[in-house]
């Protein structure tokens, strides 16, 4: 039972908890998808504020076209845009998320979140967090990515609906709320991203990728244009792929299609 008070997303909080002033929240309380508010702005040629959030989606957006469920107030719906320069790592970027988000998570608590490639973030066993980057041309023809997060900040898994019960988890439970801030919560995650952006040619937070990897060195399942297969997860190659060996066999998988299950 939820114990306290959640504080509402509020625009001029997250800015006060920012290092990174380049970075211009706006928050919804409703939205049907940050991600695809992102994408209109883009489109219009609107790109004033790079990080939208919101308390609840209505049609929270998933990889592999799932959708994500965002109820009011327990998470965090977040997205940030970026302009890359160039397309040389863009590949990097939702793994590089993956890395801000387990690091603001450990900043702000005593959780210790892990990374199941290539872009789930896990905590006792259960799925908190879930990434999705999308590309978009701006008006210009441009390619933009907005950057989508979503994170299960308070809750009880048993309120998920259906499959997502199996597996979705929170950082806290519904008693713990006065524990964490989600406006600070938003703006670790965001700083943390910016950190990470600013230097990603160097590939450097790959080592917290490896460190945070929940995969590493176990047995896993992985299914290939619909065909499974099974393989030792050993390493994340430069460009965040995970390298599998099976039967004396090396194979890079690259962050696409691919469905791995820990065996
Ligand atoms: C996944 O686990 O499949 C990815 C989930 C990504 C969810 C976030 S919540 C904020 C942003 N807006 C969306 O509609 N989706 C992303």
């Amino acid at each position: 039972m939820l114990k306290g008070n959640i504080d509402r997303l509020d625009a001029e909080k997250i800015s006060d908890f920012l290092n990174d002033n380049n970075i211009k929240p706006l928050v919804y309380d409703v939205i049907d998808s940050t991600n695809l508010e992102l994408k209109r702005r883009i489109q219009s040629g609107d790109t004033e504020y790079r990080l939208i959030a919101a308390d609840k989606q209505t049609m929270g957006r998933g990889r592999l076209g799932r959708s994500f469920e965002s109820p009011e107030r327990t998470g965090i719906y977040m997205s940030l845009l970026l302009i890359p320069d160039d397309m040389d790592n863009v590949l990097l970027i939702t793994s590089a998320a993956a890395v801000a988000v387990c690091r603001a998570i450990r900043k702000l608590t005593d959780a210790e979140p892990v990374i199941k490639w290539v872009n789930d973030i896990y905590l006792n066993g259960r799925k908190i967090c879930g990434i999705l980057a999308e590309g978009t041309p701006d008006k210009n023809g441009k390619l933009n990515i907005i950057l989508g997060i979503g994170i299960n900040v308070f809750g009880d898994h048993a309120t998920f609906s259906g499959e997502v019960r199996d597996i979705a988890g929170s950082i806290y439970g519904l008693e713990d709320v006065e524990k964490i801030n989600r406006n600070e919560l938003v703006a670790a995650v965001a700083d943390e991203f910016a950190a990470i952006y600013n230097n990603i040619g160097s590939r450097k937070f790959l080592d917290d990728y490896k460190r945070f990897s929940m995969v590493i060195g176990k047995s896993v399942r992985y299914c290939d244009n619909g065909i499974w297969y099974e393989a030792e997860a050993v390493d994340i190659d430069g460009n965040g792929g995970l390298i599998v060996e099976s039967g004396g066999g090396i194979r890079t998988l690259s962050t696409g299609e691919i469905t791995l299950r820990l065996i």
